[in-house]
């Protein structure tokens, strides 16, 4: 038998997943490290610690098995990382794609007009999200790292690009198009960096790794015993696209972790939103970008979290569906979980959370509901932005995975609100999968793209049953709410 290994870098835990011959998980090991929030709306991950959390995972697992053919690597997206290429040694920790500290550059840029050229070359819009206004601010406030830069000494990479470049022992500075595609430096309709846009930030092109297909061949590895050749490379969301099989035009997937991304399959397409939704990459293969169109939630998972945290009205996540069922029909409650402003379509950085609707019954139960419902409301203005952006949006059902979708009574919200059935798949670990087929598929040991299309298995579809009128109503309310919270 045959494994693949993929490592699945993430926000809040490094995990690692063999699977078999048969595209089945064999093994999983995983290692939470530490969230470091030096002031009110930043993020930061210490990158050895990073690092340390890869190595034990990896090394669990490769213990598991003596015939791995290759390695997939998939990643939190835009998160930024600088380092010295002599030493190895980062110049400064990681900047979390949540961080929100270049918020006032972003302003600047547009209020002189630069976001339109950012769109028209990135697909993307002038927000701290993305990693090129962090790599401008680690080479503004660390000392002497823009002469370094300018020198060549220092390389950029996001957490894939890091991770190969220790793996191979500093041999290979390459990452793949889906990760270039959130840099905002990478031009997404040439296929190339972009030097108007590295110019605008003062950042020297020489720090930045070469692009690759999502299968490629990224270098080799033998720090973990036998030689190893890392094959397959995508940033998270992608990586879920693809383990989710959206390989035709108009197919859509919403992953449901801490954040909701939701992406649309647009094909040779790169559809410019008048919606503000993204434009970006949804894999690379051949040569050949298949483009999607991306919302991005900030809070999906997380206002669970906060129920259990903030409120202490659950002692863990599956306690929250059946609290929510025991919420008076009679009370409508409005949760707007802008703890950290609203992403797409709004991106608006400074709205904060709002809750309307309160009346003297409204308690724990009606605060559950209302805190799964935002999470169906949200995804409903993503697919609102979809459909008024492309035509091609507007058939087929929307096929979910990540923790949130474990829950029926979230999914089936999701459904009635949306109008359209939602598909769970039999496989919810897709954005291993996805990494793991890239690797595999290259390896020779996978099928190819049709045959592994054609191996996705629904488990349940929830179908819409709430009637129109109610329909329109909630979301109506919903919208209230939302103009509400935004002054
Ligand atoms: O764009 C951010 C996204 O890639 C993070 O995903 O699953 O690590 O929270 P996750």
């Amino acid at each position: 038998m045959t494994h693949i290994l993929a490592i699945d870098q993430g926000t809040t835990s490094s995990r690692a997943i063999l699977f078999d011959d048969k595209m089945a998980v064999a093994h999983v090991a995983q290692k939470e490290f530490t969230q470091i929030y030096p002031q009110s709306g930043w993020v930061e991950h210490d990158v050895e610690e990073i690092w340390d959390s890869v190595v034990a995972v990896v090394k669990d697992v490769v213990a598991k098995a003596d015939d791995i053919a290759a390695i997939g690597i998939t990643n939190q997206r835009e998160t930024t990382i600088i380092w010295n290429r002599e030493t190895g040694k980062p110049i400064h920790n990681a900047i979390v794609w949540q961080d929100r500290r270049t918020a006032a550059f972003c302003e600047e840029l547009k209020a002189e007009g630069f976001e339109a050229e950012i769109t028209q070359r990135t697909g993307l819009l002038a927000d701290p999200y993305f990693s090129a206004t962090k790599v401008r601010y680690i080479l503004q406030t660390v000392d002497g790292a823009q002469e370094m830069a300018e020198a060549g000494k220092l390389a950029f990479g996001t957490v894939d690009s890091f991770l190969i470049w220790r793996m191979t022992g500093g041999k290979g500075h390459v990452t793949d198009a889906t990760n270039a595609a959130r840099t905002m430096l990478y031009n997404i309709r040439e296929g190339a960096w972009d030097a108007t846009i590295c110019e605008r930030f003062g950042i020297p092109m020489s720090m930045l790794p070469q692009v690759l297909d999502c299968a490629a061949d990224f270098g080799t590895t033998d720090m973990f015993g036998p030689e190893l050749p890392i094959l397959g490379v995508a940033g998270d969301q992608q990586a879920a696209t693809i383990g989710q099989a959206c390989f035709e035009p108009g197919m859509l997937k919403s992953t449901y972790g801490t954040g909701c991304f939701a992406l649309l399959n647009t094909g040779d397409e790169l559809v410019t939103s008048q919606n503000r939704l993204l434009g970006t990459i949804a894999y690379q293969l051949d040569g050949k970008p298949t483009y999607a169109l991306e919302g991005s939630i900030f809070i999906a998972g997380a206002v669970v979290q906060w129920l259990r945290d903030g409120l202490g009205i659950i002692a863990k996540a599956q306690d929250t569906h059946p609290l929510a069922e025991k919420a008076d029909p009679s009370v409508e409650l409005y949760l707007v979980p802008a703890f950290t402003g609203l992403g797409a379509p709004y991106w608006d950085a400074e709205a904060r959370g709002a809750i309307f609707g309160l009346t003297r019954n409204a308690g724990p139960a009606e605060f559950a509901r209302a805190a799964l419902e935002s999470v169906g409301f949200q995804t409903r203005d993503l697919l609102e932005a979809m459909h008024a952006d492309w035509s091609g949006a507007e058939e087929g059902t929307l096929r979910v995975d990540g923790g949130m979708s474990a829950s029926d009574w979230a999914m089936q919200f999701l459904a009635d609100i949306i109008g359209a059935p939602v598909d769970r798949p039999k496989v919810l670990e897709t954005t291993a999968l996805g990494a793991a087929w890239l690797a595999g598929m290259r390896a020779g040991v996978y099928p190819t793209q049709a045959e592994f299309a054609a191996t996705w298995a629904l488990e349940r579809q929830f179908t819409p049953k709430m009637d129109s009128d109610t329909q329109a109503r909630r979301y109506s309310g919903w919208q209230d709410a939302i103009r509400r919270t935004r002054g």
